[in-house]
């Protein structure tokens, strides 16, 4: 489309260098802490094989169709969600109401990296326990006791939250390009070859087969409502969409790169990723007894089990960590990114500046969450709500941005894009022909919306 190419990025020259670029920053945000840490955790809590087809069945219909839409929105906004939003409701005559997929996206994206940092610092410590050998020969006893011991220091975890965001802040700060790519390029691939190590390694353990049947053999007598929301929610939270990430990401895109091919390696690398760190935890957790429903700690206590007992395991170990640091920082200089980009131009801040005052600011409300595993461990705020009962500040924070903020700014994405948009030239921006994209359009249209308001009354109802 011409006139994109009239956008302030375009404009500017700092787009991407190459559409390989663009998809290992986009892999780079979409691959993190939801994939190894999350997905594993969730899909023990909620019983295994129901939830993970559901959540394979939310990944085709509604993530990557709004994953190629929201991406389609910021190359043809070629600025911040914000600012995108307010031009395309202009040059596409639509409603102003729609903008409200911009302002959905600064929000959320501020408020998931406050609590993807705190995690993220998890990862961190685990990089330095890992190398100090202290794994060696550890019982499951032991591990699991290191893991209670972090959550109980809130001085710990705030160091560790607040050392994350001060790597996260300095990268942002120094623009979208310098860095992030190189890291990308080379540590990602590693991450991949360790991740089938571990693979290999769970495949020693005697319960490989006892895991790929708890993963891969649906039980829908496990599957609450709830499960299928989190289903839903994890399939927009793994692939970063819905708040304007992919949008602010896209707007960096070069017209010439194909948006639907792109999108696909992209849902393809990340989904590979999340099966992966399932096939390589749960015959840990089989082999060692251990409760697959154990929650957020499920990783940080059974991989640290196995690097205690495999030769080189403190190598290994080390290096996992390490990779999986990567991988979290990847993911949370995305989030900072649609804050910064919305500073920059609405209040005309320097990016370093709006980096730090952005970041400073998640930090502060990130602290609400480190204090959530220990000195506010029993406060749950919504407790006069029968649903939020037992949920701590953290719980609640991931379920608003997870599953509510994410899913129904995803709806607002396809919505947009498949129904208020002018339909002319669209096939050609996304990068689909024929039959081909009519079928897209049909999913975009009728099939993903449907897929998310069924979730949302099953919920209500
Ligand atoms: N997709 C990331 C992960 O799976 O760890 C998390 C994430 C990144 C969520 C960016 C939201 C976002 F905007």
């Amino acid at each position: 489309m011409s006139q994109a190419t009239s956008k302030a990025h375009q404009q500017a020259g700092s787009l991407w260098s190459s559409r390989m670029a663009f998809i290992l920053a986009a892999v780079g945000s979409a691959v993190g802490l939801g994939n190894i840490w999350k997905f594993p955790y969730i899909t023990g809590e909620n019983g295994g094989g129901a939830f993970v087809l559901v959540y394979l069945a939310c990944i085709a219909i509604v993530g990557i169709p709004v994953l190629i839409a929201e991406v389609m929105i910021g190359r043809r906004g070629g600025q911040s969600p914000v600012a995108s939003m307010r031009e395309l409701t202009a040059t596409e005559g639509t409603r102003k109401g729609w903008r409200l997929i911009g302002w959905n996206g600064i929000v959320a994206s501020f408020l998931v990296l406050s609590f993807y940092s705190v995690i993220g610092g998890w990862a961190l410590v685990y990089v330095f326990k890992a190398a100090s050998g202290m794994f060696t020969g550890a019982d499951a006893d032991a591990i699991g006791g290191t893991f209670g011991g972090m959550l109980a220091s809130a001085t710990d975890l705030l160091l560790w939250h607040s050392v994350f965001m001060a790597i996260v802040i300095f990268i942002v700060g120094r623009g979208i390009r310098s860095g992030m790519e190189r890291a990308i390029n080379t540590l990602m691939p590693l991450l991949f070859v360790l991740l089938f190590i571990m693979v290999g390694y769970a495949m020693t353990t005697g319960k490989f087969g006892e895991a790929v049947s708890f993963m891969f053999s649906p039980d829908f007598s496990k599957l609450t409502t709830e499960g299928i929301l989190t289903a839903l929610g994890h399939a927009a939270f793994t692939l970063s969409i819905g708040i304007g990430v992919m949008m602010a990401y896209g707007s960096y895109l070069p017209q010439k790169v194909n948006i639907a091919r792109t999108a696909m390696t992209i849902a393809v690398l990340d989904t590979g990723v999340a099966l992966m760190a399932g096939l390589a935890i749960f015959p840990l957790v089989f082999a060692n007894g251990l409760e697959p429903g154990a929650g957020p700690g499920l990783i940080f206590v059974t991989l640290p089990l196995a690097f205690g007992q495999m030769s080189g395991g403190v190598i290994f170990g080390t290096l996992f960590f390490a990779l999986l640091l990567v991988a979290a920082l990847t993911s949370a200089i995305s989030m900072l990114e649609p804050v910064v980009e919305w500073l920059e131009e609405h209040k005309g801040i320097s990016r370093a500046k709006s980096a730090l005052g952005g970041g400073l600011a998640i930090w502060l409300v990130g602290v609400g969450t480190v204090l959530s595993f220990n000195n506010l461990a029993d406060f749950h705020p919504l407790a006069f709500i029968p649903f939020f009962e037992g949920k701590t500040i953290f719980d609640l924070l991931d379920f608003l941005v997870s599953n509510l903020m994410m899913p129904l700014g995803g709806l607002a994405i396809a919505l947009f894009a498949g129904w208020a948009m002018k339909r002319q030239g669209l096939d050609q921006e996304i990068g689909l022909k024929g039959g081909v994209y009519s079928a897209f359009m049909f999913v975009l249209r009728f099939l993903t919306p449907a897929g998310i308001a069924v979730v949302f009354l099953y919920n209500l109802l």
